[in-house]
């Protein structure tokens, strides 16, 4: 069923997810659209409560920039809300920006994403809309979910009603999120090829024509925009794993990933982004795109396809493997009763998020060995960090005698000179700029007499670190 229209006018539209996509992202257009309502809802209260929050420091995405935005727009042409039904309803086109994690369950566990979100959204949009919609796919898909949403939204459709489906991927980076919207490299649309498909791809180009330049707003079929979406995403991580393996040969060889890196990114055809080595890529996007596309992959029959990109995943863990086992030969084979500090948790700097942080995974290996775990981050709460380990222990089904006998050995602390007490090692997991500026040559000796740092980011100076303690490691160098 296509729309019956010429071409919309967009002055009211909403956003189902208020997270670290809708959030922001709606800011943006609320802030560069005055002339249009902007709604945001979410099935979560309290997420949406801390959204309205007088206190602006309480709302639930921390971005730079972000704060400032709300305060101009919020309850102006942007709000929050959980009525969802209700913003369905007065809106002439609907964003859909749920999460898509990978599946935990059935059929394609572990590699699939988990579409029971966004198929929940597509049924509420159709039973709660009485007007025409344009409906805008902004969360990550597999190919080919337009057309399963399309369906849905036509089975629980009232009559007369119809839709659209675009596919509009979100491409900004989380810590730099507001300078990504503002400036993004490219705004892609996808939709139909057909005359109402074009008209409603139309109508929200219109909407980032207020800010956009329109050389960088690519239309394209839908396919080639949900795809393209995916291999971003895995071409960039791909990037990652590339130098980090090189990071391993450096190590035995001799040669420097920082010389390296800067050396390979002069050409301009392979260029000087993402050529970071690191203790390896976290975040929500990475590893459960890739997933999906090796996945995808699979079902196609695309076997040497699929196991191409697996490898990008494979690499990334090895990574974090070697990263902790880097600790422990570094303590003479045990770290069992050691104090161990984290410095960093979230998954990048800038950012409150730690979803599939490395630090996750480097801190339950160190758990596992025995160790005593001290944790510091400027930005994630005590009660995600929990969060998150108690997440991986419960998908690897862990007994909870061993749940309590981790949680013991696990501090996590508001003030990071905590950390260097006594400590065998500091290990760095995170790029955050205030360890940089730390007084490592007071904090050192308050740790134990081995003296060891280990920089999962290569943030600090090797010439410096190597005077100040007996033992510098970072990846690669
Ligand atoms: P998120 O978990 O931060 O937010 C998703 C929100 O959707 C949650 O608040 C959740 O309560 C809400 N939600 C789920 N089901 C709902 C329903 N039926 N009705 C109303 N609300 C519902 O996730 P996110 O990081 O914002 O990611 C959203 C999508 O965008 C994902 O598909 C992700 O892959 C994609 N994406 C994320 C990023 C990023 O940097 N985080 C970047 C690009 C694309
Ligand atoms: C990524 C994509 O960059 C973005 O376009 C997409 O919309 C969502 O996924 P995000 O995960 O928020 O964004 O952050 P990103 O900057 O890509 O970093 C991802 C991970 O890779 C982080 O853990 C980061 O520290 C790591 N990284 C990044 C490196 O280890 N080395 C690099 O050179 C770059």
């Amino acid at each position: 069923m296509a729309i019956k229209q010429t071409k919309m006018k967009i002055t009211s539209i909403c956003c189902i997810g208020a997270g670290y996509v809708g959030g922001p992202t709606m800011a943006v257009i609320a802030l560069k659209c005055p002339h249009i309502k902007v709604n945001v809802v979410d099935i979560n209260e309290l997420k949406i409560n801390l959204w309205n929050n007088n206190n602006l420091n309480k709302i639930p995405v921390y971005e730079p920039g972000l704060k400032k935005i709300i305060k101009k727009t919020r309850n102006k042409n942007l709000f929050f809300s959980t009525d969802i039904k209700k913003a369905v309803n007065q809106s002439q086109m609907i964003f859909v920006a749920v999460n898509t994690p990978t599946k935990t369950y059935g059929e394609g566990k572990g590699m699939a994403a988990d579409l029971t979100f966004v198929e929940k959204c597509a049924k509420t949009i159709g039973e709660y809309s009485y007007s025409d919609k344009i409906v805008v796919e902004k969360s990550t898909l597999p190919v080919r979910t337009a057309e399963k949403i399309k369906e849905i939204l036509e089975l629980n459709a009232n009559p007369g009603v119809s839709f659209e489906v675009l596919s509009n991927p979100e491409f900004l980076a989380e810590g730099t999120a507001i300078k990504d919207l503002f400036k993004s490299d490219r705004v892609l649309v996808g939709s139909d090829q057909t005359e109402s498909g074009l008209l409603a791809a139309q109508s929200l180009v219109k909407i980032y024509e207020n800010w956009i330049p329109k050389n960088k707003i690519l239309t394209t079929n839908v396919w080639s925009s949900e795809l393209t979406k995916l291999a971003s995403n895995a071409m960039l991580a791909q990037r990652i794993s590339s130098i980090n393996s090189l990071s391993a040969i450096c190590e035995k060889t001799g040669a420097d990933i920082e010389e390296v890196s800067n050396a390979i990114g002069y050409d301009k055809r392979i260029g000087k982004d993402f050529l970071k080595s690191s203790v390896g890529f976290g975040g929500s996007c990475f590893q459960k795109d890739i997933l999906n596309l090796v996945y995808l992959s699979r079902h196609y029959g695309l076997t040497e396809v699929a196991d191409f990109w697996h490898q990008v995943i494979k690499i990334n863990d090895y990574q974090k493997n070697r990263f902790t086992r880097c600790i422990i030969n570094e303590l003479n084979g045990t770290i069992k009763s050691k104090k161990i500090s984290v410095l960093g948790w979230a998954f990048k700097k800038d950012t409150n998020d730690s979803r599939e942080s490395a630090s996750i995974y480097v801190t339950d290996n160190l758990l596992n060995e025995g160790a005593e775990v001290y944790i510091y981050d400027p930005k994630v709460s005590k009660e995600r960090i929990i969060d998150d380990l108690k997440n991986i222990w419960e998908a690897k089904k862990i007994s909870e005698v061993d749940i309590k006998s981790k949680l013991i050995r696990l501090k996590i602390v508001d003030n990071y000179e905590d950390c260097f007490k006594k400590a065998s090692c500091i290990s760095i997991l995170t790029e955050w700029d205030e360890f940089k500026k730390y007084e490592w040559k007071s904090l050192i000796p308050k740790m134990e007499n081995q003296h060891i740092i280990i920089d999962g980011r290569n943030i600090l100076s090797k010439n410096k670190m190597d005077k100040l303690t007996k033992k510098y490691i970072s990846i690669g160098r």
